[in-house]
């Protein structure tokens, strides 16, 4: 039914551009799935699995896992029955070779990449954000120390917790690494979906609700390539 929001989105753009907060609203949004690489990486190397043991140091150091680490953790995740509702893909691909991987494996359930949507941040803004991010230790609420801070210091506005957390590649030596790594192998990938049509640039520099409300007019859009 072309009235639909296609069912498969790319949220696409550096380090800190905003794809995980904004791939978490679109799938509560449209009762999707969110499947971050990046978490799913992070919880390999938190269960001390095979692959997060070899995941770890390349992530810690800000580099990219290799394709067929991502791949496997993808194809496991990708096999469960919640994925027939919608995906958000948040952090994948990040690689052409990836992009093509995730074209066959769609293509074997009738389905297509259909809105890669990228969000364009400058690089201050980028290490700013990141270096001040951190999260609650018990419900994993986000927060910023100039653009989100707690209602009551040190305590969580949604569950009360007060311990916090941040990621162990959120320094500003490594963001710098990150933001090289996005530059030379993932940017490419945007060139992969042009000519398919399937790409929506915003302004991830807007607040966090307007950049949401772009994102649902290009996601309802009618003139996406899936239908
Ligand atoms: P991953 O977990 O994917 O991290 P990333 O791409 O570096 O992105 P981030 O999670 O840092 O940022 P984001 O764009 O989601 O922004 P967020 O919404 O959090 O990857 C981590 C590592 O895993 C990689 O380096 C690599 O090693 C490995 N990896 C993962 N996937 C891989 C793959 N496919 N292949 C190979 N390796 C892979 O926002 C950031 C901050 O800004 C937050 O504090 C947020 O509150 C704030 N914010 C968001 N939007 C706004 C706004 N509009 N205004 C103000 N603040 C905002």
């Amino acid at each position: 039914d072309s009235d639909q929001p296609t069912k498969i989105v790319v949220m696409f753009g550096p380090p800190g551009s905003g794809k995980g907060t904004q791939a978490r609203r679109l799938a509560d949004e449209l009762g999707y799935i969110q499947i971050s690489t990046g978490d799913l990486l992070r919880s390999a190397v938190e269960a001390q699995s095979t692959l997060g043991l070899i995941a770890k140091a390349t992530m810690e150091a800000g580099g990219l896992v290799s394709d067929d680490i991502v791949l496997a953790l993808l194809k496991e995740r990708l096999a469960e029955p919640d994925t027939q509702a919608g995906v958000i893909f948040d952090g994948y691909p990040r690689t052409v070779a990836q992009a093509k991987a995730l074209d066959l494996l769609l293509k074997r359930s009738g389905q297509r990449v259909g809105k890669v949507v990228e969000l364009k941040v400058n690089d201050d803004e980028l290490v700013e954000r990141i270096t001040g991010r951190h999260t609650c230790a018990d419900c994993g609420e986000g927060y910023h120390i100039r653009f989100k801070r707690p209602k009551l210091e040190g305590v969580c506005d949604v569950c009360g917790g007060t311990r916090f957390k941040r990621r162990a590649d959120d320094t500003a030596e490594t963001v710098r690494t990150r933001l090289s790594e996005y530059y030379e192998q993932t940017l490419p990938v945007l060139s992969y979906y042009v000519p398919k049509g399937a790409v929506s640039t915003l302004d991830g520099a807007d607040s966090v609700d307007e950049v949401f409300a772009d994102l649902m007019s290009v996601v309802s859009a009618k003139s996406r390539v899936d239908t």
